[in-house]
């Protein structure tokens, strides 16, 4: 008995002495790994704009640095950081993260778009993040949207049928062709990019529709479900709502969704000649 267990003993000291090499080489590794993590920091600094109405101050920018090895790829993903381990009273909007919602769009590094599908850039300058340009502004990145769904609203976006459904027909249907020309149109998401970068509604947004918008108008305009057509194209038949655009195609190169309403907008004046 005494022998079998001291062979048990022999064994189990033969193991452990064998592991040893092993443990001391896993040590070494992880010390490794976090003296190259540290190594690997890389530090980048978000000039952000600042301004809250009920603090009296001018608006500022504030600066904030993010390891980046420790961030999302993406700007939003710097916001979201910055909010929750740096500085809590930092505002914006945002919901979805993947570019459907609209909300979280903003003027980064000069360019309109949206927040979480712009990667950020690793470069040594520090990025800079605003508003939306000549929005009114609620608190810092967040602009007062409230002309812009206002003019939405005058367009009357949504189906006209003069007779309504027949008895019995579920829904209203066109053929593949005609819904095929609300293609490029329908996928807007209105975060207003487009809108708030063309000078002309910068000048004008009282009474200029803007690209966004416009590009909502053709889109019932061109659905041949639609009845109201002509009266669409009546209201907009107007030297400020429609033809302050003077094809300067800003829209058309900031949509974060690859859409075109300097064309639609190009369509609608096109239009314009079944009225006269
Ligand atoms: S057209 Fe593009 S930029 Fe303009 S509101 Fe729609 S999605 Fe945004
Ligand atoms: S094309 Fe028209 S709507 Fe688009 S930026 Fe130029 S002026 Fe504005
Ligand atoms: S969070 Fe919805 S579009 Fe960016």
């Amino acid at each position: 008995m005494l022998s079998a267990l001291s062979r048990v003993g022999r064994t189990l000291g033969n193991r452990t002495s064998s592991l040893q090499p092993i443990a001391g080489s896993i040590r070494g590794l992880s010390s490794l790994k976090v003296e190259s993590v540290q190594a690997e920091e890389h530090i980048k600094y978000f000039k952000i704009y600042r301004w809250d109405p009920d603090s009296g101050k001018q608006p500022y920018l504030s600066t904030y640095p993010v390891n980046l090895n420790e961030c999302g790829p993406m700007v939003l993903d710097a916001l979201i950081k910055i909010k929750n381990e740096q500085d809590p009273t930092l505002t914006f909007r945002r919901s979805c993260r993947e570019g459907i919602c609209g909300s979280c769009a903003m003027n980064i590094n000069g360019s309109n778009t949206l927040a979480c599908l712009c990667y950020i850039d690793k470069g040594t300058d520090a990025s800079k993040i605003y508003p939306l340009p000549h929005m009114y502004v609620v608190k810092d990145l967040v602009p007062d949207m409230g002309n812009f769904y206002e003019q939405y609203r005058s367009i009357e976006p949504w189906l006209h049928s003069k007779d309504g459904k027949a008895e019995g027909q579920a829904e209203f249907l066109q053929t593949k062709e005609d819904r095929k020309k609300l293609d490029g149109m329908y996928e807007c998401i209105l975060c207003a990019c487009c809108s708030t970068s063309c000078p002309s509604y910068w000048w004008n947004a009282d009474k200029y529709l803007g690209p966004a918008v416009l590009m909502q108008a053709y889109r019932w305009i061109e659905d041949s479900r639609d009845d109201s057509t002509r009266e669409r194209l009546e209201q907009l038949d107007d030297s400020f709502k429609l033809y302050r655009c003077h094809t300067i195609m800003n829209c058309s190169k900031v949509c974060p969704k690859h859409l075109n309403p300097g064309k639609a907008i190009a369509s609608i004046k096109k239009r314009m000649t079944e009225l006269h």
